[in-house]
């Protein structure tokens, strides 16, 4: 319970629309992630000569070790790789996958009904972690550096320690607290309180946090992917798992490879976009609510210039349908593609969304029930970056532990702390998990399969050049929110930091309600209840980083509802 609460509070940390200083113009590269060392790491690396492959690797392990709340090596994520010398784009999955022995009803009590604090707590909750195996991969096939280059910064602010910010420390005060309302979680989760929590000792902004990942860390650059997949480091993760109970075992953690996908691909506003494919059903959603968007303005062409207009209740109301649609989909359709049969050809068709447009009504909104194709049964740990060069190459890249600290469970003997990515799954098909979507048996849990996932980074190419590199963490708020700053940039022409800043829109279908950040719930609430929409006012919705290249030069955003600070030359 107190996790959903939890979820409910990780982006109400800074306050949004509030600016970061003017969008600073980059030559050569521009870096945009949620931490500012990240960041510079990414730069370091680049001054010693990595492509933006290795850039965005360097960030990845370097966040591993600054944020640990939000992504890590127990974790996974997507990356979406634009390469204009070859004209090419590369996704690379590396979701973390059930165990073998998962089973679909692992987390039901005896009558059937979910148990969350087993699939959101705890060793049943982490998932297999590809975070290494995806980050190793990408920069062996793809980078210019090796592993040992892209990750010594990360082991260097491992060993040196970072200086803790105003996020970071209210996650630990938040989770702190949490600890103290229920004791029984000191004992539970041992060397996470000790590693990560400090013992229980208050941490504040401005404190310097040293991270116990740096030997862990130094064995990967010294051994690859096999340093932590295989040897000690993994047989002290299968031992952690067997003293309690977990199910990951050294023939998961041996077969961990990541997947390289065919992107989805869309045209918009004369370029491309490209985004992940399932197992994440952020690039589905993402192309369908733009081409109900798109349809909607064919159906309505006298709403044309409205729906222009980013202030106007008319796109607001389109846009609010437009998700309802989508999110109703992704309940019904997605999961991993290489068990389930995914419709997804036909959920990106603009076929598909001009019937969908056709039933949207301009003044009203409709019943739960009128979006999707089945009703279901009625009874917030992620971040991204976004690299992009002045060649036109671009990175976008999105990781996840889950949720805060991910399954608390850390491997004593490396400091590892693991995802609970399973929560991710439809524990019971038509019930909500942690951030209250409803999923179908399309997402129920297996063996090796990957979690549903919300992840969507996703790249805008213009005459075989990226402009523009863009995804977010929150959940399922970030389809809504990479939507909505794509939008912002492309097709209302904002400023990268103004495309971030701006106040943002979500609805997910289920829980029936469109939530407004306050200044659009000060503009535009009281017209959106008119069209009969369940509005909720929202503190802050999901953390977005973006990357653009314009003829002047590169623009990097952070988003300051998370605090991050990007950087380039
Ligand atoms: O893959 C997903 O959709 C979730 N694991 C993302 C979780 C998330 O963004 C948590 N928020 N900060």
């Amino acid at each position: 319970m107190i996790r959903m609460l939890w979820v409910a509070a990780l982006f109400a940390v800074a306050l949004p629309c509030v600016a970061n200083e003017p969008t600073t113009v980059y030559e050569k590269i521009a870096i945009a992630a949620d931490h500012p060392a990240a960041s510079q790491a990414g730069l370091e690396v680049h001054r010693a000569g990595g492509n933006v492959v290795d850039v965005a690797a360097a960030v990845g392990f370097a966040l591993s070790v600054v944020r640990p709340e939000s992504s890590g090596l127990g974790g996974g994520g997507f990356m979406v790789i634009w390469d204009a010398e070859q004209q090419r784009a590369v996704t690379i999955d590396y979701r973390e996958r059930a165990p073998a022995a998962a089973t679909r009803d692992m987390f039901l009590d005896e009558d059937g009904q979910p148990i969350p604090e087993l699939s959101r707590q705890g060793h049943l909750a982490a998932a297999v972690p590809h975070h290494v195996a995806g980050l190793c991969h990408a920069v062996q096939k793809y980078g210019r550096l090796d592993v040992k280059a892209v990750i010594a910064p990360a082991i260097r602010l491992a060993e040196e320690g970072v200086v803790l910010d105003a996020h970071s420390a209210e996650i630990r005060r938040e989770t702190l607290q949490e600890f103290s309302d229920d004791p029984t979680l000191r004992e539970k989760f041992a060397p996470f309180y000790r590693l990560y929590l400090n013992s229980g000792e208050t941490q504040i902004a401005g404190d310097r946090i040293r991270s116990p990942q740096a030997p862990l860390l130094r064995r990967i650059a010294e051994q690859g992917a096999k340093g932590f997949y295989e040897g000690p480091a993994a047989e002290a993760l299968v031992a952690e798992m067997k003293r309690h109970n977990g199910l990951i075992r050294l023939d998961d953690l041996k077969k961990a490879r990541p997947t390289e996908r065919d992107p989805l691909e869309a045209p918009f506003a004369g370029g491309t976009i490209i985004t992940m494919p399932p197992p994440s059903s952020g690039g589905v959603a993402l192309i369908e609510t733009l081409n109900i968007l798109d349809a909607y303005e064919q159906v309505h062409p006298e709403l044309s210039d409205e729906l222009h207009r980013v202030d106007s209740i008319t796109y607001r109301h389109a846009l609010a349908e437009a998700m309802k649609h989508a999110f109703a989909d992704r309940a019904t359709f997605l999961g991993d593609p290489d068990y389930v049969e995914v419709p997804t050809e036909n959920l990106v068709a603009a076929s598909y969304a001009k019937t969908l447009a056709a039933e949207i009504d301009p003044g009203k909104t409709r019943p739960i029930e009128e979006y999707g194709r089945t009703l279901p049964v009625i009874d917030a740990g992620t971040t991204h970056f976004s690299v992009i060069d002045a060649g036109g190459n671009a990175v976008a890249c999105t990781e996840t532990i889950n949720l805060g600290f991910g399954s608390y469970v850390v491997v004593p003997e490396t400091g590892l702390l693991l995802n609970n990515e399973m929560d991710d799954f439809a524990a019971k098909p038509g019930l909500p998990n942690a951030f209250g979507l409803i999923q179908s048996e399309n997402a129920a849990i297996g063996p090796g399969r990957r979690p549903l996932s919300s992840m969507t980074p996703t790249i805008y190419v213009r005459d075989g050049k990226a402009v523009l590199a863009v995804g977010a963490s929150g959940g399922p708020r970030i389809i809504t929110a990479t939507t909505q700053v794509f939008l912002n940039a492309i097709r209302f022409g904002m400023s990268p930091q103004a495309a971030i800043d701006a106040p943002r829109q979500h609805h997910q279908w289920l829980p029936n309600k469109l939530l407004l950040e306050p200044p659009l719930w000060k503009s535009s609430g009281d017209g959106l209840r008119e069209h009969g929409h369940d509005v909720q006012r929202a503190s802050s919705l999901a953390a977005s980083q973006l990357t653009t290249r314009e003829d002047d030069g590169l623009r990097a955003a952070s988003d300051p509802r998370k605090g991050g600070k990007p950087a380039g030359e």
